[in-house]
């Protein structure tokens, strides 16, 4: 674990934030030895010295027409991290002469520790590169916040911090050792000791039972039944708000009948980052707390694979809503398992429903890997995420579900179907027309939820299929999982709540 300590320490490695090598204890020659000047990122380890100086120059001063700006601090304290590497320097001493305002140090310390972690516990002691670092904050730093506001940064940081390594790391976890079950059993666990928090784990007799058929058709090809989590967290006051996160849990996604070919495959141990990131938020919150909501989180867990059982292209799905799907493709089979997920969610009458789910490859070619795909029914709510990511600096953008797409997913022998009838064009889009239909409960049909007032609660999906696991050129430069999109959950949910 990290640590956070507000004192100064004179044998920690010190670490000083420069914009200007002129105004700093570096001396003009080791500088020009070094070739270092200041600039942002730019890195001088002068070990004899027991000194790290780190530029900020030009992006952290200058004006930038990117509205995520803030993240450049959280990946300032990656580069710390990475100058360290491979040194044994685990104390160190922030000690800067530049003004940072509190909120962001914070996301310099989140970033400095989330880079100082791997995923490497396949690896051989020896080869292990995770470091937990100690770090002090001399006086001249501490002295510019109030202890109060210090206190808040450090539990802060703390709750994000471990729950961001939860998600990485389940994400990051190979398929045959994170199973519907395992993963069921891993939240259990996870949550069982914490006050004012429930879990309920359904299986497959229970699934089958309540005609969760989405869910079940996904998960039939496997030798690992699928499971439901719920897990609620209810604050002791009566709660003025309900808020329902839903996450896609695909445990591994071959692509089922409709096989994932010539490396596609590969990586789809991540198809389950929706509910690891929720895990993540969920664990979050149950260390800071909330005073006014009432927050469930519910996934569904499945394997998408392929055998005698499996579900079939011209399947037709009767969902948990009532709706029948007709499946074009096996390999889009998180729609079905979040339709019964969020149909579900929305007999819980919320507030909002929010969803993260790794579902489209195309989320991934209209917004790059670092962006993550943000769409929805309510524009306040849309609003009001948006902001939330921009401040923590993750990189989110809107894409509008437009209503002319909506035919795409209507089916000629059931009421939708699981593609689209137009081919590459906005497949994020189609995908999230598709799961708009299982939180208007004017289209459900199952008489057996007896529904009496048709709801549609305010609703925003997260496609995350670029920004949840990515090939190293992000933030972190970690390759995999990211832990993105938990921050800005943690702190949306925070401001919710006040
Ligand atoms: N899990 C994938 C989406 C994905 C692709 C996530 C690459 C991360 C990286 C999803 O289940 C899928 O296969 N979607 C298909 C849908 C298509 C068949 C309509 C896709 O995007 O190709
Ligand atoms: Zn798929
Ligand atoms: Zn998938």
């Amino acid at each position: 674990m990290p640590e956070i300590i507000y004192q100064s320490n004179p044998k920690a490695l010190q670490v000083e934030l420069i914009d200007n090598i002129q105004s700093s204890a570096i001396s003009d020659k080791i500088a020009k030895l070094a070739k270092f000047e200041a600039e942002y990122k730019q890195t001088f380890l002068d070990l004899a010295n027991n000194k790290l100086y780190v530029g900020t120059k030009f992006q952290l001063n200058n004006k930038t027409n990117d509205p995520f700006a803030t993240t450049l601090w959280f990946e300032l304290g990656a580069t710390i991290a990475k100058a360290l590497a491979g040194t044994d320097v685990k104390l160190i001493q922030l000690d800067n002469k530049v003004a940072i305002d509190i909120e962001n140090l914070s996301k310099l310390l989140l970033g400095l520790f989330q880079a100082s972690w791997h995923y490497d516990s396949y690896l051989s002691n020896k080869a292990r590169k995770s470091k937990s670092y100690k770090v002090y904050l001399a006086n001249s730093i501490a002295k510019q916040y109030s202890t109060s506001s210090l206190k808040k940064m450090h539990d802060q940081i703390m709750a994000l911090d471990s729950a961001m390594l939860l998600t990485r790391s389940i994400i990051n976890e190979p398929p045959e050792t994170l199973h519907p079950h395992t993963a069921a059993k891993l939240v259990q666990e996870n949550f069982r000791k914490v006050k004012s928090t429930e879990v309920k784990i359904y299986d497959e007799k229970w699934l089958v039972a309540n005609g969760m058929n989405g869910i079940t058709f996904v998960g039939r090809g496997s030798r690992y039944q699928p499971r439901l989590v719920h897990v609620a967290i209810k604050p002791r006051n009566k709660s003025k708000l309900k808020v329902v996160l839903v996450g896609k849990g695909l445990t591994y996604d071959s692509g089922g009948l409709d096989v994932k070919i010539s490396g596609g495959m590969k990586t789809m141990k991540m198809d389950m980052a929706g509910a690891a990131t929720m895990f993540g938020v969920m664990k979050a919150i149950s260390s800071l707390g909330l005073n006014n909501i009432e927050l469930h989180w519910l996934s569904a867990f499945a394997e998408n694979m392929i055998g005698p059982n499996s579900y079939k292209a011209d399947d037709i799905i009767e969902t948990y809503s009532g709706q029948t799907v007709e499946v074009h493709n096996t390999d889009a089979e998180g729609r079905l398992t979040l339709a019964d997920v969020l149909s579900y969610a929305t007999t819980f009458n919320p507030n909002y429903i929010v969803d993260a789910a790794t579902l489209t490859g195309a989320a991934i070619n209209a917004v790059s890997e670092r962006f993550t795909a943000l769409m929805g029914n309510d524009n306040k709510l849309i609003d009001s995420l948006l902001s939330q990511f921009e401040n923590e600096g993750e990189y989110t953008v809107h894409t509008p579900m437009s209503e002319s797409l909506r035919e795409v997913v209507k089916g000629d022998i059931s009421d939708l179907i699981n593609t689209a009838t137009i081919d590459r064009q906005a497949g994020h889009i189609s995908a999230g027309l598709f799961l708009s239909h299982f939180v208007n409960q004017k289209n459900f049909r199952n008489p057996k939820l007896k529904i009496k007032k048709q709801t549609e609660p305010a609703w925003v999906h997260l496609d995350i299929a670029g920004s949840a696991y990515n090939s190293g050129k992000n933030g972190l430069e970690a390759k995999g999982a990211t832990g993105q999109s938990v921050r800005s959950l943690v702190a949306w949910l925070q401001d919710l709540d006040k």
